[in-house]
């Protein structure tokens, strides 16, 4: 998209003890170089390591953000972390409604907006994550789920500054399958549709991420397509030199 800076971002899910300290290191000195100025980079390790991995990126442009955030901003809600939590320990962002908290936890569109809004009430950057699954593709649904996640996760104040959406297709999650260039194409490209009608300006500029197996050697035809603003990494995200990569295709 013109204007619009790349988002390079790395999802650990449940992965990674304090000796994976050492990968968020390597990507944190990997990234400071004049490549940063184009393009954005965030690593979003499991909660326990986000204060160590904030101070391991402080003289660094990569930035560090959750996985999850609770709705509200603080009470008794035993196992959740709140958007000010993550903020606190110098979060920048929150990735939200990952397909992976859609299924194991029921999560909502309706739940997943509340989020991003507890997000950007922090001053974090929310990444929404959508996407239809395998049976919603195959029965020819997928637009229309697009446009159903959309319209139901996203605030309706977001900005381009505050919030990035993510395009995941379950399917392509973790499996080593991707859609075709031309199936990404199409669905960034509705994507981008609903987010100016909804937004107006704002949606012109919003990134969006495609996630779903990226890796070093696909990365730089998926990163070329028309409005793919970036990716968000799964399993390729843990490894440095694999991270690099993909950050090096732009
Ligand atoms: O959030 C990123 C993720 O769901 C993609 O995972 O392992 O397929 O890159 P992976």
């Amino acid at each position: 998209t013109p204007n619009v800076r790349p988002l390079v971002a790395g999802n650990w899910k449940m992965n990674g003890t304090r000796e994976a300290l050492d990968q968020i290191k390597a990507i944190a000195e990997g990234v400071n170089r004049p490549l940063s100025e184009k393009v954005d980079t965030l690593i979003c390790p499991p909660a326990t390591l986000l204060y160590v991995a904030t101070a391991l990126a402080e003289d660094s442009p990569l930035e560090i953000g959750g996985q999850d955030c609770h709705q509200n901003v603080s009470g008794a809600h035993t196992g959740d972390i709140s958007a000010e939590m993550i903020a606190d320990v110098f979060g920048s962002y929150v990735i939200v409604g990952h397909s992976e908290r859609r299924t194991d936890y029921a999560e909502t569109d309706h739940l997943v907006r509340a989020k991003a809004e507890a997000a950007h009430a922090a001053g974090l950057i929310a990444i929404i994550c959508i996407g239809e699954t395998a049976e919603q593709r195959q029965a020819g649904q997928t637009l229309d789920v697009l446009k159903r996640q959309l319209s139901g996760s996203v605030p309706h104040e977001a900005k381009a500054a505050n919030t990035v959406i993510a395009y995941e297709p379950v399917w392509a999650i973790g499996t080593g399958v991707t859609p075709t260039t031309e199936d990404v194409k199409v669905a960034h490209a509705f994507m981008r549709e609903e987010l100016v009608r909804h937004l107006g300006e704002e949606g012109k500029t919003m990134r969006i991420l495609y996630g779903g197996s990226v890796k070093p050697n696909n990365a730089k035809e998926l990163m070329a397509v028309d409005n793919v603003d970036g990716a968000l990494i799964g399993g390729a995200s843990l490894k440095a030199t694999d991270f690099l990569a993909i950050y090096g295709v732009y």
